[in-house]
């Protein structure tokens, strides 16, 4: 990993500068790269001309790490309001919820029943749920979590991270499921013995996957979401999902906001389906440091911003 993204990995988990951060206009401004505002109402209205050219969303409330469970409720209630929004404007939205915001550092079972509760709600609005992947050490209990989402609901997917070398294993474990997976490369700062280090072994982990995903969509046996900004490797998969039997419907992809626009459009006009995950909120912090870490050439565009005034 560079110095560059592990100092920025550092940072995103500082409290104190996520203070900081927060209250600094040019921070403000440059966070807008990634995302189109504060407010559920910025979300919505950018999904809205999304649609209009042809793209579905996928949105979250950004927030992870309560401080209390009550908080949790909160978190619940504002994504139960949603699902009926989304319903009530017809927008293709879907929901992705990070299982720490909805209370798991506190209650594995409290954070279960919010995850149902939701999950019902997207069944009775017509929505999908998706459940984000965080640091590993929540893997085993995301996992559990989706296993109880996936029992009763259909519309419920998963993110995996190519990065974590259990993921080979944790597919093969959820494909008699017949699960929603989005496979993502990883965000997160981890230790050599559970993520690969250098991002080649990564990308290689991740084309992998994606054909044990796609072969097993092209059966019926799994919905797959390639949720990564990797032209090339996703050039690579596609061609590779023809030769294998998947089917345009059988798999999809998801990108961020503001990342690699004019490749989501080019990747539309040629046919494929994509998706624009939009974060909104005003806990962003944490995650912005992870988009920074992610291409560290965008800090100049934050020191850029901050010389502007
Ligand atoms: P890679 O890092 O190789 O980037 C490919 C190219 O995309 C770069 O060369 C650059 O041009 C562009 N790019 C990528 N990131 C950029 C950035 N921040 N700014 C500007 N350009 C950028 N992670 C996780 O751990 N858990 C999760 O649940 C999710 N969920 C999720 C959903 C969706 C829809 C996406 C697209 C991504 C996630 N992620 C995630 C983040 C993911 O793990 C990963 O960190 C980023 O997608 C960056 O990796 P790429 O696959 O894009 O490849």
């Amino acid at each position: 990993m560079s110095i560059a993204r592990s100092l920025l990995l550092k940072a995103s988990r500082s409290q104190w500068l996520a203070r900081q951060a927060s209250e600094r206009a040019f921070a403000k401004k440059a966070v807008r790269k990634f995302m189109p505002g504060e407010e559920l109402s910025d979300a919505l209205d950018a999904s809205a001309s999304l649609k209009a050219d042809g793209f579905g969303a996928v949105l979250t409330q950004l927030g992870e790490s309560l401080t209390g469970i009550s908080e949790a409720d909160a978190v619940r209630d504002h994504y139960l309001a949603l699902f009926d929004e989304v319903k009530r404007r017809e927008l293709p939205i879907q929901v992705s919820v990070k299982p720490t915001q909805l209370g798991l550092d506190h209650s594995l079972e409290e954070c279960r029943t919010h995850l149902l509760t939701l999950t019902e709600k997207a069944r009775t609005t017509g929505g999908f749920l998706w459940l984000d992947m965080e640091d590993s050490s929540y893997v085993d209990r995301t996992l559990d979590l989706y296993r109880s989402m996936r029992a009763n609901y259909d519309r419920v997917g998963l993110a995996l991270q190519a990065y974590l070398r259990r993921t080979p294993a944790d597919v093969a474990a959820l494909l008699p499921l017949k699960p929603s997976i989005r496979l993502v490369k990883g965000a997160y700062a981890e230790p050599v013995s559970v993520a690969f280090e250098a991002k080649r072994e990564t990308d290689l982990a991740y084309f992998d996957i994606a054909l044990t995903l796609l072969g097993a969509s092209a059966k019926g046996q799994c919905y797959t979401i390639l949720g990564t900004h990797d032209i090339g490797l996703l050039a690579r998969l596609t061609a590779r999902a023809a030769e294998i039997g998947a089917k345009d419907g059988d798999w999809e992809i998801h990108m961020l906001y503001g990342i690699r626009t004019a490749d989501q459009r080019a990747l539309s006009a040629a046919g494929r389906k994509v998706r624009v995950l939009i974060s909104y909120g005003r806990k962003w912090f944490p995650w912005y440091m992870r988009r920074l870490a992610e291409r560290p050439a965008n800090v100049w565009f934050v020191v850029r911003s901050a010389l502007a005034g």
